[in-house]
């Protein structure tokens, strides 16, 4: 496995892969590697010949007073794992490799990005699709891999590729979780020992509606108090957002029917928590 830190370097690595009838596969991260990014990358390895993984801490998707600084960083274990799983190639680039000079594109997918977390960071989506289309346009893979703890950056993604008529398949991936339920992410590591257990409660909440849907409520309302009822079980824990939504575009439903998103957002201690369900009602 090599890594590289050249947008030439990388460029060559993929062309040599393509010349040899290999297809590529890509799987974009910030690094600070877990279980969730490991089943990516194995699901690269499988779906295609070569498999290239980003690692980038990209500025432009951080708001002013959000955790960029702190953002853990952890090369040297991410490197064992990439390897561990099958990588080909780490791609992990500086800022200045990035954003060379002053970005004047940006890519922005409209409506998709303002509800859930686009209400509470605003910009941030902007900065991950450019991203993104940054990467697809660096290492043209076949084939780009995304987690569904993300559900409203996979459908952006998928959206712009669409949109923009990308020449690449967008595969997501099902969430990665712990014993407990609690969905796998880097910032976990933010959680103290209390905090840690009480994170729990997000996974437990979906699942609480999961049964109530299952039983036959369709009242989103309800299904929201319901769970707002179980988030607050933890006085230690902040909700952001539980939300109710259509699955494609978004919007807020009043009752659950067809492919349904249930979405939430909290803040335990110093980490902000994502997680979500779909649910075909
Ligand atoms: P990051 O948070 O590092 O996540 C990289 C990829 O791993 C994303 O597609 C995310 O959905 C997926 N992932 C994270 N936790 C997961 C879990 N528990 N189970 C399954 N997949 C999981 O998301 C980003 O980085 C950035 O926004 C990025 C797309 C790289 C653009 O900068």
């Amino acid at each position: 496995m090599k890594i590289v830190e050249k947008i030439l370097e990388v460029r060559k690595l993929v062309t040599q892969a393509k010349a040899a009838g290999k297809t590529v596969g890509l799987v974009p991260t910030m690094g600070a590697l877990h279980e969730g990014h490991f089943s990516l990358i194995r699901a690269a390895k499988k779906q295609t010949d070569f498999v290239v993984v980003s690692i980038f801490v990209n500025p432009t998707q951080f708001g002013p007073t959000e955790d960029i600084d702190k953002y853990p960083r952890t090369l040297d274990a991410d490197a064992a794992g990439c390897e561990k799983n099958g990588a080909d190639v780490i791609f992990a680039p500086t800022a200045d490799e990035i954003y060379a000079q002053q970005n004047l594109s940006w890519v922005n997918v409209e409506k998709l990005d303002q509800p859930l977390c686009g209400k509470n960071r605003p910009g941030h989506f902007r900065g991950v699709a450019t991203v993104c289309a940054k990467l697809f346009n660096i290492v043209q893979p076949d084939i780009a891999f995304f987690g569904q703890k993300d559900a409203q950056q996979s459908l952006i993604i998928q959206r712009m590729v669409a949109d923009l008529n990308m020449p690449l398949k967008i595969v997501v991936c099902p969430t990665v979780r712990e014993k407990d339920g609690l969905a796998m992410s880097s910032r976990n590591r933010y959680l103290n020992a209390d905090e840690r257990k009480d994170a729990a409660l997000l996974y437990a909440s979906l699942q609480e509606a999961e049964i109530l849907i299952a039983g036959g409520l369709r009242d989103s309302k309800k299904i929201i108090s319901e769970m707002e009822k179980i988030i607050k079980l933890s006085n230690r824990a902040k909700i952001d957002y539980i939300s109710i939504v259509d699955a494609q575009t978004l919007e807020e439903v009043e009752q659950v029917e067809g492919k349904t998103l249930l979405a939430i957002a909290v803040k335990i201690g110093s980490a902000r928590l994502i997680d979500n369900i779909i649910i075909t009602a």
